[in-house]
């Protein structure tokens, strides 16, 4: 049984109907929004803000009603994976969806992250971070003054930078994280900074493996 999976029905303990969820990014989370389209067929009611183009259009296939994040009071639950886990942060941004990633998982009054536990393993990897196009040589300055080593990320299927869903650019950044709440004000202190990666703020990591879960 696929651990994706087996992480999102862990999530869907979390889940109640007439909740309002909001919906991360990523092939992780692709399970939880295919759970959660079937209870919705099922007849159980949920309004959903979506975190990218691509979850907005993978709920609406599944008959998911989508509102935007300006027709909700609160989130009551938001559920998102990410790309490595640490004891006070993890860090997301792989998919280029980090920005609404970020307000949505924020605001919700709970934020369950769903893995595969083999990220669990996994130490390194860049911190993202998205900047208006304006500013991307600035920003990568202010980055390497801070000791990282930003590439400007390029993607297949289009010459030239990766544009996000908000029209910005994505820098990945490779740099040690210690401090991992100072880190993440300091980065989007840098103006033309839009977010980044580093994420201090979950209620629970949800791991998944071949048998079933565990909360962390
Ligand atoms: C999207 O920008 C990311 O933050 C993803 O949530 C993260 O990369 C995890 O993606 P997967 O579930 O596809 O590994």
């Amino acid at each position: 049984m696929d651990a994706k999976l087996n992480a999102c029905r862990g999530a869907m303990e979390h889940v109640g109907d007439g909740m309002v969820l909001g919906l991360g990014t990523g092939t992780t989370v692709a399970h939880f929004i295919d759970l959660i389209g079937e209870e919705a067929r099922n007849g159980k009611k949920f309004v959903c803000v979506a975190t990218s183009f691509d979850t907005e259009m993978m709920a609406k296939r599944n008959g998911i009603p989508i509102v935007s994040l300006d027709q909700v009071q609160q989130i009551d639950l938001a559920v998102d994976g990410a790309d490595i886990v640490a004891k006070d942060h993890v860090l997301k941004g792989g998919g280029g969806a980090l920005a609404r990633e970020k307000v949505v998982a924020y605001f919700a009054k709970k934020f369950l992250v769903v893995i595969d536990e083999g990220k669990l393993k996994l130490k390194e990897y860049p911190v993202v971070v998205e900047c208006l196009p304006f500013a991307y040589s600035t920003v990568m300055k202010a980055m390497e003054g801070m000791g990282a080593r930003p590439v400007l990320r390029k993607g297949g299927g289009k010459i030239g930078p990766v544009v996000s869903d908000n029209g910005n650019f994505l820098l990945d950044c490779s740099v040690a994280v210690k401090d991992a709440k100072r880190m993440e004000q300091e980065i989007n202190s840098i103006p033309g900074v839009v977010e980044n990666g580093i994420f201090t703020k979950f209620s629970k990591i949800i791991a998944g493996n071949g048998k079933g879960w565990r909360e962390l």
